[in-house]
């Protein structure tokens, strides 16, 4: 394993430094500390919980998993892209389909338009500092395409197998970013992030299309394996903010700890840019895509 991510204490203002975009563009990922303060972190740990304690997940019970590809099928997956909805870890229920732990450490992630539809997570996602971010990543038209809370519960948290975010938001030409926030520590013990540095030079290597059945199917479009090169982790404690290129491979173990690993993850593209009918994500024509404004 290697440590050689790219790693600064957050711009003041959130605009990266060049500093900042060269180490960007070289590796793909930058790492950035202390971007979110810690009663930030809190606020937004407390205000997911109302939410999963409001939701009616009990009775939906659809589990996400990178490994076993049943959600594909799930017509309450397929119409999350502009909807809160909750999805259960693999190992959540027992064999007599009762959850094992409360509900909020059972729970793989909340998706896809928190940001849209809860005031507070609009508020925090359309911060100022995330805005100057983004526009210093060079977006014309910026729209906040996803949002994603992970819980990474402790014990049952899986692992998220290796990919590339531009699989799953895919516009043309490519300009998907992904913002990876930091609630909990991210450790390798409970599951925290690992890239190939540089990795994100190769070709995109499958797209997650919808058919027109409404069937989900990730589609190989290029079989240059990943570099064989080792992974380098991306430890992060509370409050840091992790950026990712949308082709940087990527992947996290799985939580066996005693902790959890929340972590809050937004996903822009450029408006400017082409969004295929065919991505899996789709928005009503009531949700038009927004930027921060
Ligand atoms: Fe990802």
């Amino acid at each position: 394993m290697n440590d050689a991510l790219p790693r600064f204490d957050a711009p003041a203002d959130g605009a990266l430094t060049p500093a900042m975009l060269t180490a960007y563009a070289d590796a793909g990922v930058v790492v950035l500390e202390n971007f979110v303060d810690a009663r930030t972190c809190t606020a937004l740990k407390m205000r997911i919980g109302e939410i999963v304690d409001a939701s009616d997940a009990g009775e939906a019970r659809s589990v996400f998993s990178t490994t076993d590809q049943a959600h594909l099928q799930d017509e309450y997956f397929i119409g999350s892209g502009d909807k809160v909805r909750c999805f259960f870890e693999t190992g959540a229920f027992d064999e007599n389909g009762m959850l094992r732990q409360s509900k909020l450490d059972s729970l793989n992630k909340v998706g896809h338009a928190l940001h849209d539809l809860d005031p507070e997570f609009e508020q925090f996602s359309r911060a100022p500092s995330l805005a100057a971010a983004v526009r210093s990543l060079g977006f014309r038209r910026p729209g906040i395409i996803q949002s994603m809370y992970l819980f990474k519960p402790p014990g049952i948290g899986g692992e998220v197998a290796m990919h590339q975010d531009s699989t799953y938001l895919y516009t043309e030409p490519e300009s998907c970013i992904g913002f990876w926030f930091a609630l909990d520590d991210a450790t390798p013990e409970n599951g925290c992030m690992y890239f190939i540095p540089g990795g994100h030079r190769g070709p995109l290597r499958a797209r997650h299309v919808r058919h027109a059945d409404g069937r989900l199917e990730t589609r190989r479009i290029d079989d240059t394996p990943w570099p064989d090169v080792p992974a380098a982790a991306a430890p992060a404690r509370r409050g840091t903010l992790v950026v990712l290129d949308g082709r940087a491979p990527h992947f996290s173990g799985p939580n066996r700890s005693a902790n959890p690993r929340h972590a809050y993850t937004l996903h822009v593209i450029d408006r400017a840019c082409r969004y295929p009918a065919d991505n899996w994500l789709q928005r009503g024509a009531d949700m038009p895509l927004r930027g921060f404004d």
